[in-house]
């Protein structure tokens, strides 16, 4: 009988999750919680439900679960979904209209105008010797990477930074009505804003990814108002809202293990570096599906029963550290081999879509922040987010010592 208690509101599991994921793996890696959640903890069976065709991202269409108020708002209110609710073939023929975009080389051009956001980020921490690492580096390079692939106006960042973190709140798995109706006036504020810059851009293509979007033709179908808005809204939030946090967790990562900071201090940041750090302490923790057949795991020779509709919680951060596929899975390794087995990105067909533009972004951000200063040291703790889907740091104070040759 397992002993393992699963309480994502905990503060130690916020600060630390791996404890609790460690012995869920160990003890029962198919875990029923009071809350209604079937948590999956060991990499096969997270892969599994991520590339399996039984398991579906629509929750809506295909959970069957008591009927809630939160349910209910969330049908009453949806208009079109993004891509990442949806399933093969709606979501085949959304993704295929933007992937051309992201493809590593294309996102490789950008490389140069990255380096360009992230020096003029620093300029003022390189003069006063300290940098809030969220509000002014993590959080505005992406920012400003994705509004200048979207073509969008920055000069209401601040609005644009509080909508999303109302809307991203309603990815928890304990969303309840009110954080429902936030969203709900977040994204009625966001939409005609949006709505505003769609119709001008209509009458003036460019060559930036909303154009195309709108341009494009893909055996003959456009994109609906509401797909488009949709997809912008999910483009413009996964931009920026996770990347902030790959920074944050990295950063926290490195101030901790003095040892690989200077590894990469003398090498820079390697692409299997950024991977390490994803796999060390990635910002997304999990994701749902839910399966559309009556299905089961093997757990120690016996086949453990998972209902068609339940609600399956794929721990991408419990995978990222199970010992039968990462060696001395807590370990931050920049050697490590096997990095790139990460789950951070998800796996299957709704495999991270910006994952390439985030490691070029976590690369650029980490060398050239750790090739800046002679010393960073962290001045406060790092605050961590009242989160268990993006797990990130809110606030991070470090005290910076600029180069010698510099001063
Ligand atoms: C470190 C940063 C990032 C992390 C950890 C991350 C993580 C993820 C994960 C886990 C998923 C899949 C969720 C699932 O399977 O249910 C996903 C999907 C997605 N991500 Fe990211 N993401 C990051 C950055 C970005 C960026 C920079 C963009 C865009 C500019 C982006 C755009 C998307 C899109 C459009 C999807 C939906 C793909 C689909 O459903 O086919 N992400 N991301």
């Amino acid at each position: 009988m397992s002993t393992v208690v699963f309480n994502p509101f905990d503060p130690d599991f916020r600060r630390n999750p791996h404890p609790v994921y460690d012995q869920l793996r160990a003890q029962e890696p198919v875990h029923f919680t009071p809350l209604g959640f079937v948590v999956l903890t060991r990499y096969d069976d997270v892969v599994h439900t991520l590339r399996s065709n039984d398991f579906s991202r629509d929750i809506e269409k295909n959970a069957i679960l008591p009927e809630t108020p939160t349910r209910k708002f969330r049908r009453e209110n949806e208009r079109s979904k993004s891509i990442l609710n949806l399933d093969p073939p709606d979501h085949t023929r959304l993704r295929s209209l933007v992937s051309k975009s992201f493809t590593p080389s294309a996102i490789e051009r950008l490389r140069a105008r990255i380096q360009q956001i992230v020096d003029t980020a620093l300029v003022s921490a390189r003069r006063s010797g300290r940098l809030e690492l969220i509000e002014e580096l993590a959080f505005p390079v992406p920012f400003q990477v994705i509004s200048e692939l979207l073509d969008m106006p920055t000069d209401r960042v601040d609005e644009l930074r509080d909508w999303s973190q109302i809307i991203t709140a309603t990815l928890e798995p304990t969303t309840g009505v009110a954080e429902l109706e936030k969203a709900q006036v977040a994204i009625g504020k966001m939409r005609p804003y949006l709505d505003e810059i769609i119709s001008r851009r209509r009458k003036n293509l460019g060559a930036d990814m909303l154009s195309s979007l709108i341009s494009v033709e893909e055996q003959g179908e456009r994109l609906t108002n509401d797909e488009l808005m949709a997809f912008v809204i999910l483009l413009y939030i996964a931009g920026h809202e996770t990347t902030v946090n790959l920074i944050g967790n990295a950063m926290h990562a490195l101030l901790t293990h003095p040892r690989q900071f200077a590894q990469m201090k003398s090498l820079g940041c390697t692409p299997q570096m950024v991977d390490e750090l994803l796999r060390f302490d990635g910002p997304v923790q999990h994701t749902i599906r839910t399966p559309i057949v009556d299905t089961s795991i093997l757990v120690d020779g016996e086949q453990v029963a998972i209902e068609r509709g339940s609600l399956v919680l794929a721990s991408l951060g419990a995978g990222n550290h199970d010992p039968s596929v990462f060696e001395n899975p807590h370990l931050l390794d920049f050697s490590r081999k096997n990095a790139n087995r990460h789950l951070s990105f998800s796996a299957g067909v709704h495999y991270c879509l910006g994952a390439s533009l985030a490691k070029l972004e976590a690369e650029v951000v980490l060398t050239t922040l750790v090739k800046s200063f002679d010393k960073i040291e962290a001045a406060t703790e790092p605050e961590w987010r009242d989160r268990l889907t993006i797990r990130g740091v809110t606030k991070y104070e470090l005290s910076v010592q600029p180069l010698t040759s510099t001063r």
